[in-house]
């Protein structure tokens, strides 16, 4: 028996381990569109609940199955060599049977489908919660996700509260039928044995096989139960399982070199989970190695969803985004992004090591890489005068470094890969104007003969830039250099117009303290200014 349970433990252990490997992999192959459909929580369920129920109920209750099935054959052979006739009645019992199973079986999988779906979005939401609690906190909402949650966790009581109720009719059912299939093999079994066809003794153990075979059925509907319940399950883990990605990176071309001229052709480009709305209308620019191109344009206009087309997340309904004169999709994977590197928008780091975080997705890179790096991104000083340097974890999502700090290591992380085509989507934006310069200096010698797009709104990053690409609703409104740009006196340049306006209001506001509140405290007055920095902003801020 002990051998036994440790054969069907070490199966659970197996199916499980090859099931989550298998759909973690699937998932990590899926295009980026898939993950802006699904919500973390809900892939995560997948990952951890529904495969555990899959695989625990799967391997158990084939276990019992098993065993059942084949010890109610060997009954059923006994009692058919018994009186073949008295079988044959138990026989007409069960289509019944059969039919109630079917029934009950197909209720009960739907409902652990809905069961697992509810449970999922119950995950959602406390995913989404925990991993985002400094924003719950600071606007006081921890009851509203708290309701939220039970919301959801009283949505499955219900659906579990009907599956018990399916339960107890299937068995009520199965029981009644039983017991009429008992009666009339009494009653039957009675005439034979009045009319001599057949022994008392031959009917009592009749009976007694019978009752058996009665307890197997039984065992094989309530795994009839459980396999129902994983096969619900199953059903889900498998519709990810089946997924073939929508925009698999399949490309295989990778040419021993590679100059780095990116051209977007016509681009017309909508997002899949929006597809209805024209993110980008016939986009055509050019990046030219030697060159930085920057990209300015209001908030939404699609500069970064320019990127992410680079960048092979998605693919433009129209027209190509080619490197080196070949689209990028034909490239093999992890060639393009080792020519192709990204400091987003929004860097994320991992919850490791802070070399770790630089070395991300290479192996083994000697140490003096990592610090050279770090030196380019002017991160080395604040990591070495972290408690363990290098070795300091970052914490979730790299919450324990400052935004900037955050920053330069995802330039240190770009610029370890050595890349021929580098993407700044607003990587300073959250330094000091001394470690941009820090930084920006670094960059300027990585630039030569590397194609850098920068994306930003401060001037000071902008107006150096050799071509300026300026983007506005999905359109390229203008281009050219920044004295060009303020020549020709359009969009660019209001933008800039806008932005010197801007800091004259500021410098209006600055000139006449006596607009400020003033309190009187105890006889002294304190100014009550708060910390909006707009008297230090020295900083020219393309704001639109
Ligand atoms: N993953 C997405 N799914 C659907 N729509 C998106 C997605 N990302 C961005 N959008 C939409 O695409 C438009 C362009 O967004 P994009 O991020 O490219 O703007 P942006 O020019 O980079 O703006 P910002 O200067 O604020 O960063 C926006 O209207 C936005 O709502
Ligand atoms: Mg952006």
């Amino acid at each position: 028996m002990g051998v036994h349970g440790g054969v069907f433990t070490l199966t659970i252990a197996k199916l499980n381990l090859r099931l989550r490997n298998h759909l973690f992999r699937t998932l990590m192959r899926q295009e980026i569109g898939f993950f802006d459909e699904n919500h973390t929580g809900d892939i995560i369920s997948r990952l951890s609940a529904d495969t555990t129920q899959m695989s625990d109920l799967l391997s158990l209750n084939i276990n019992i199955f098993l065993q059942s099935t084949i010890k109610g054959i060997g009954i059923f052979i006994f009692m058919f060599g018994m009186s073949w006739k008295l079988t044959l009645v138990a026989i007409v019992g069960f289509p019944f049977i059969a039919i109630v199973s079917e029934l009950y079986g197909n209720y009960y999988k739907k409902l652990t489908k809905e069961v697992q779906t509810i449970l999922a979005d119950a995950n959602k939401v406390a995913e989404e919660t925990i991993s985002s609690m400094r924003t719950v906190r600071s606007f006081a909402n921890e009851c509203g996700e708290a309701e939220s949650y039970y919301g959801k966790l009283l949505v499955m009581f219900q659906l579990n509260k009907k599956q018990a109720l399916a339960y107890a009719g299937y068995m009520w059912s199965s029981n009644i039928s039983e017991l009429a299939l008992e009666v009339a093999i009494l009653y039957y079994g009675g005439h034979l044995v009045i009319t001599g066809q057949m022994s008392s003794g031959s009917l009592i153990s009749f009976f007694i096989y019978m009752l058996e075979l009665g307890e197997c059925l039984q065992n094989i509907a309530s795994v009839y139960t459980g396999l129902m319940q994983g096969v619900g399950a199953a059903e889900k883990v498998f519709e990810y399982l089946d997924r073939e990605p929508k925009h698999p990176a399949d490309g295989t071309e990778a040419p021993d070199t590679c100059t780095g001229v990116v051209e977007f052709k016509d681009i017309k480009f909508a997002y899949p989970t929006r597809p209805e709305t024209e993110i980008l209308k016939g986009v055509s620019f050019t990046l030219r190695p030697g060159e930085v191109t920057a990209l300015v344009g209001p908030s939404g206009s699609g500069k970064s969803s320019c990127v992410s087309l680079l960048e092979n997340f998605y693919l433009p309904q129209q027209g190509q985004v080619l490197l080196d004169g070949k689209p990028i999709h034909t490239f093999q994977h992890d060639y393009l992004h080792s020519k192709v590197a990204l400091v987003g928008q929004e860097p994320v780091l991992f919850a490791r090591t802070v070399e770790e975080n630089i070395t991300y997705g290479l192996t083994d890179v000697p140490m003096e890489t990592v610090v050279q790096a770090a030196i380019e991104a002017n991160a080395h000083d604040f990591i070495t005068s972290l408690s363990t340097g290098y070795g300091t974890n970052v914490g979730e999502k790299g919450t324990q470094l400052s935004g900037g700090q955050k920053q330069r290591v995802a330039i240190a992380r770009a610029l370890i890969r050595n890349p021929r085509v580098l993407i700044l989507d607003e990587a300073t934006s959250a330094l000091d104007a001394e470690s941009e310069h820090i930084v920006q200096k670094a960059l300027n010698n990585i630039m030569q003969e590397r194609t850098v797009l920068v994306i930003a709104h401060r001037l000071s990053t902008v107006e150096k830039a050799d071509n300026i690409i300026v983007i506005d609703r999905g359109h390229v409104a203008e281009q050219g250099s920044h004295s060009q740009l303020i020549a020709s006196g359009g969009l660019y340049y209001k933008l800039v117009q806008r932005q010197v306006l801007g800091i004259e209001t500021g410098a209006e506001v600055l000139n006449k303290p006596e607009k400020l509140s003033w309190k009187s405290d105890g006889g002294r007055q304190r100014r009550r200014q708060s910390s909006s920095g707009s008297g230090s902003e020295s900083e020219h801020n393309l704001r639109y």
